[in-house]
């Protein structure tokens, strides 16, 4: 089934701590973002990838699509302050039926969950890729256990996150009105009655954040090539 997906890739990477947008770091000699839109440029399925891009970012950018085998389906638009106000942004550019969001900065996701999550938020309104909490939590308040937080049920979620369009246009303007800010796009929709389903993506599907994370993905990306 037929979808677009908007790529937030307009942050600063400050946690990465590289000085520059973490994005134009490269993988086995890669930027990290080629890695990202690699996966959609393949996927027929994919009608339109909409990059969201910060002010200053640009050139790198253009010099980048130029030879990128997705560049008929890729457009781009400016981000703002907040990942939240970026994806906005892109929404304006989007149409048809499914959308989705996904971070530029994860490069590892797999076709099987992005299909997967395209069905499920075309039969349910949205839906999120995610995976089980491994670690025991606690939450603690200065520095002192609270509570042990029972693990059953808790999820670690990642992206993409998929939505019937005009349910994720919805909330976002809620939002915007409202003065909220999440940090996913699900829970903005959760805010606006809709429910959401899970389904359950690998642990590989990284998040790079911060430094260490370039060596999980090195590793990674050797294991893929496998
Ligand atoms: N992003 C965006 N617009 C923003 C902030 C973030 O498009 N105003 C994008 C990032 O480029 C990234 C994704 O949202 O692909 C996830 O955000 P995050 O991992 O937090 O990246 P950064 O905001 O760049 O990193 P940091 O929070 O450490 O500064
Ligand atoms: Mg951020």
């Amino acid at each position: 089934m037929d979808y677009q997906v908007i790529i937030p890739a307009a942050g600063s990477g400050k946690r990465m701590g590289a000085g520059r947008n973490k994005l134009f770091l490269e993988i086995n000699g890669r930027p990290v973002i080629n890695y990202t839109l690699d996966v959609f440029a393949s996927d027929p399925e994919c009608k339109n990838m909409i990059l969201v891009i910060r002010r200053g970012d640009e050139s790198q950018f253009r010099k980048l699509l130029a030879d990128h085998p997705g560049k008929h389906k890729i457009k781009w638009v400016y981000g703002g302050q907040e990942r939240q106000h970026s994806v906005y942004n892109g929404l304006k550019a989007a149409d048809g039926q499914i959308i989705l969001v996904h971070d530029g900065a994860r490069p590892f996701i797999r076709l099987h969950t992005i299909h997967l999550l395209v069905e499920a938020a075309y039969k349910g309104g949205a839906a999120i890729a995610a995976v089980p909490v491994k670690d025991t939590i606690k939450r603690a308040e200065r520095g002192q256990v609270v509570e042990t937080v029972k693990r059953t049920g808790l999820w670690q979620v990642q992206t993409p996150q998929a939505f019937r369009l005009p349910i994720l246009t919805e909330a976002h303007e809620q939002a915007k009105a409202q003065n909220y800010l999440g940090t996913d796009e699900a829970s903005l929709v959760e805010r606006i009655g809709q429910t959401v389903k899970i389904i359950e993506s690998d642990y590989d599907n990284i998040k790079l954040t911060t430094p260490e994370d370039l060596y999980f993905a090195e590793a990674i990306f050797a294991k893929r090539k496998n």
